[in-house]
């Protein structure tokens, strides 16, 4: 029998088509069935050393959540078009530009605004220690979690970012995250306030080589 999980959402392509980053989102709780779902899916993911040593938290306590953004991670909105316009100054790219216009105002209010707001927590040894690019598999496997989050958000016509913190020791404290463990993303998500669109797709004959990069 498929198990029900399988069953819920839309077709993969079409998942992989809709997912978007969105930083605005309706007032409008989160199934805790969908949500599960999602978690679920994520924990599906490949991933080095098969432990998948991965932990999720939610922060849905208003007041500890904005603790956390605010006085923690020192998440902030830029708000005035002249700081963002010095952001973006310096990027070259029409494109990055306007990524950066878009994203720079809601750094914060996307996440206090957020019905649910997800950290994806992973087990790596300190960077100070990391010599080769072989060690950084943990990363690169909670970011195949993190990947099926998105999409089986998706699935469900859920909407998020994934925010990847600069600095996050205090909030680790604040969170009493063990030793050992770091934040990979922080991720607001719900329904989104406008219709995302959809991004055009890329040009695959531009990146595809065989048996070479000709
Ligand atoms: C590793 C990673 C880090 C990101 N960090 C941030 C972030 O700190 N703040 C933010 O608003 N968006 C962040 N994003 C979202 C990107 O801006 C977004 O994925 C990109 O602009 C492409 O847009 P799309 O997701 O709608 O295709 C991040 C995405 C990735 C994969």
């Amino acid at each position: 029998m498929i198990p029900t999980e399988e069953k819920k959402g839309m077709e993969f392509h079409e998942a992989v088509r809709r997912r978007r980053t969105v930083r605005e989102f309706a007032d409008r709780p989160v199934p805790e069935e969908a949500l599960r779902r999602v978690l679920a899916a994520g924990l599906r993911a490949p991933c080095n050393a098969h432990l998948k040593s991965w932990q999720f938290i939610l922060l849905r306590d208003l007041e500890r959540r904005d603790q956390a953004v605010v006085e923690k991670l020192k998440a902030r909105d830029m708000k005035g078009g002249e700081e963002i316009e010095r952001f973006v100054g310096r990027f070259e790219e029409e494109e990055l530009k306007k990524v950066y216009r878009r994203s720079l105002p809601r750094q914060q209010s996307m996440m206090l605004e957020a019905p649910e707001l997800l950290l994806v927590c992973y087990r790596m040894k300190p960077l100070s220690e990391v010599r080769t690019l072989f060690e950084l598999n943990p990363l690169a496997s909670v970011w195949m979690c993190i990947e099926n989050i998105m999409l089986a958000l998706a699935a469900e016509e859920l909407f998020g970012c994934t925010y990847t913190p600069y600095e996050s020791r205090g909030l680790k404290e604040f969170l009493g995250v063990p030793v050992g463990w770091e934040i990979a993303a922080v991720i607001p998500f719900g329904y989104p306030r406008e219709e995302p669109g959809e991004n055009e797709a890329e040009d695959l004959d531009a990146r595809l080589h065989v048996d070479g990069w000709n």
